[in-house]
């Protein structure tokens, strides 16, 4: 095949959804059918679950789950979809960030009974900014759920997207009948069995003929001529380039636990959904059929057997090929570095493979030179754009437990912030140092990953902040910024960058001071600043 068909044909993409609303379920079942699987049950729930176990274990647990579900990738028709995991827990909301700079789609899965929640709002909102085309995909339609229409008007109205139903329920919960899909115009009938037998489905294709009476009753077939006439009238018509813009989101109905609605949500996403987009770097747009090699770390994931330190740092291909053994530029070291056993991904497993493509990851055995958002090229000087450090929410002054251990324990904080497991600030004033977590649980992973593989102990004391603000004066030399120095000395540091953050206690001080300094920029993510 050739290699602008290699690159046409994958679809890498992420699952988003608030906990519970069925993301593994939804991306097992899709793995059922690309025939990646044979059996429900094989792909395993990332999420945290509160109870028997305490929650630095249950981390642990996830972060072993997750080596094996950062990548699921499977062909399907014509098509390679490479599925990139992301967690739902809000405390790794930060990986989710990070791994949405990776995809080229995303489909949103969204509960019928629970609608639009807390988790969804947020990931959609980092997708919409990013002009991300999505798909949604509306879940336990075998539930007692929200009307159809009730639901599209919340996810326009919360999420600020501009719907249009590509597929359509009859009935719903106990009534639930079937799915009529406005894509290929026919009709899904939903039977008991479908959950056994995924290919046995019904299908009509003249809703005006009484052959749908007779299969989901009079009632039920006069409600859906008139709903669909609504839908007509009310909702745009369905318009590709609109979606891959990112400014129309077509929305599918079904149940992931009955196989139902899944494999016109795959039908129709491989159709419509955009193969790999090109990418920003710091000088250019890149373009992913440009023959040279180009990638991003966007996540790194440490060994679990502390015995092997090294690390797998996951890059997606921007543009070209990835070649086995080839010396590529690591643009941040200004050094080449070759990779004899890069990992593909294929369903669950991982395999050593010579070429990767625009659109494919690649896991690359690393012993410490990697960090998240460093850019490899075949020596073009670029860094892409992207992977901002948001501000933390929970800020701790960590210290070292064990005086002979103090090269161990910096080596490790090092280690864990370059993988992005939390930021560490440095204070201006005294060195001392801070770690700022966007979830408390960080805190208990950190201590137990220091001492398990770096042999260093930590404890930790709260430091009173509640949001990191980068900072950029207009002129660093003004008598302003002198002054917003001098006065905010306590709450200056650091981050690993270099990059000077305000530590600041509260909304209000931030307020204040935005107004007596307002030369002084402060901004909530690192990039905003460069
Ligand atoms: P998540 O990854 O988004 O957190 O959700 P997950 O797929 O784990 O699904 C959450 C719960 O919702 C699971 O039940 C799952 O079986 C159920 N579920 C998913 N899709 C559907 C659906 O279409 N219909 C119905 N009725 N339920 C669905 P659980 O009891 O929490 O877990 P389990 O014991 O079944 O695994």
């Amino acid at each position: 095949m050739s290699f602008l068909k290699e690159i046409e044909r994958r679809r890498t993409f992420g699952v988003i959804a608030h906990p519970d609303a069925g993301k593994t379920t939804l991306t097992e079942k899709l793995l059922l059918f690309g025939g990646a699987i044979q059996e429900a049950g094989a792909v395993k729930n990332n999420k945290i679950k509160k109870g028997a176990t305490s929650d630095f274990m249950e981390i642990e647990r996830q972060r072993g789950i997750s080596v094996a579900t950062s990548v699921l990738a499977f062909n399907y028709k014509d098509k390679k979809i490479n599925i990139l995991d992301t967690p739902g827990h809000k405390d790794f909301a930060e990986d989710t960030f990070r791994t949405l700079t990776a995809v080229d789609s995303v489909i949103v899965v969204i509960d019928v009974a629970k609608g639009v929640e807390e988790q969804t709002e947020k990931l959609v909102e980092v997708c919409r900014m990013r002009n991300i085309p999505m798909i949604v995909f509306i879940n336990k339609l075998d539930r007692e759920g929200r009307d159809a229409f009730d639901l599209m008007d919340e996810i326009e109205q919360k999420l600020h997207l501009r719907v249009t139903p590509l597929s359509y329920p009859i009935g719903m919960g106990y009534d639930f009948k079937g799915i009529y899909n406005l894509w290929e115009k026919n009709i899904n009938l939903f039977s008991e069995d479908s959950r056994k037998n995924i290919e046995d489905v019904i299908r009509i294709s003249d809703l005006n003929s009484n052959e749908l009476d007779k299969l989901v009753g009079e009632k039920a077939a006069g409600r859906l001529r008139e709903e669909l006439e609504i839908i007509n009238e009310i909702y745009p018509d369905f318009n590709r380039e609109d979606y891959v813009q990112g400014n129309l989101q077509p929305v599918f109905f079904g149940s992931a636990l009955n196989n139902f609605g899944v494999r016109e949500l795959l039908d129709g996403f491989i159709e419509i959904a955009p193969s790999p987009r090109a990418k920003e770097s710091d000088t250019r747009l890149v373009q992913p059929e440009e023959e040279k090699f180009s990638g991003f770390v966007f996540k790194i994931h440490a060994n679990m057997d502390p015995k092997h330190r090294d690390r797998l740092a996951f890059v997606k291909i921007v543009s070209g090929t990835f070649e086995r053994n080839t010396p590529y530029l690591h643009v941040r070291q200004g050094k080449k570095l070759k990779f004899s056993s890069p990992n593909a991904f294929f369903a669950e497993k991982k395999e050593i493979i010579d070429t990767s493509y625009a659109g494919d990851i690649v896991g690359l055995h690393d012993t410490g030179n990697f960090k998240i958002g460093d850019t490899l090229t075949e020596g073009e000087l670029m860094n892409f754009k992207g992977i901002p450090s948001f501000s933390p929410e929970h800020f701790r002054y960590i210290n070292n437990a064990d005086p002979m251990k103090s090269k161990q324990l910096e080596k490790g904080i090092d280690q864990l912030m370059d993988e992005g497991v939390a930021q560490l600030f440095t204070l201006e004033m005294n060195g001392r140092k801070i770690i700022g977590t966007v979830g408390a649980l960080q805190y208990e992973v950190i201590q137990y990953r220091l001492e398990h593989e770096y042999g260093a102990k930590c404890t930790y004391e709260n430091f009173p902040a509640y949001k990191a603000c980068w900072v950029k004066p207009d002129d660093p030399k003004n008598e302003e910024f002198k002054e917003f120095k001098r006065i905010k000395q306590k709450f200056l540091a650091h981050d690993k960058s270099g990059q000077l953050v305000f530590l600041a206690d509260s909304e209000f001080s931030i307020q204040m001071t935005q107004s007596k300094y307002p030369s002084v920029k402060l901004r909530f993510t690192s990039e905003d600043i460069k």
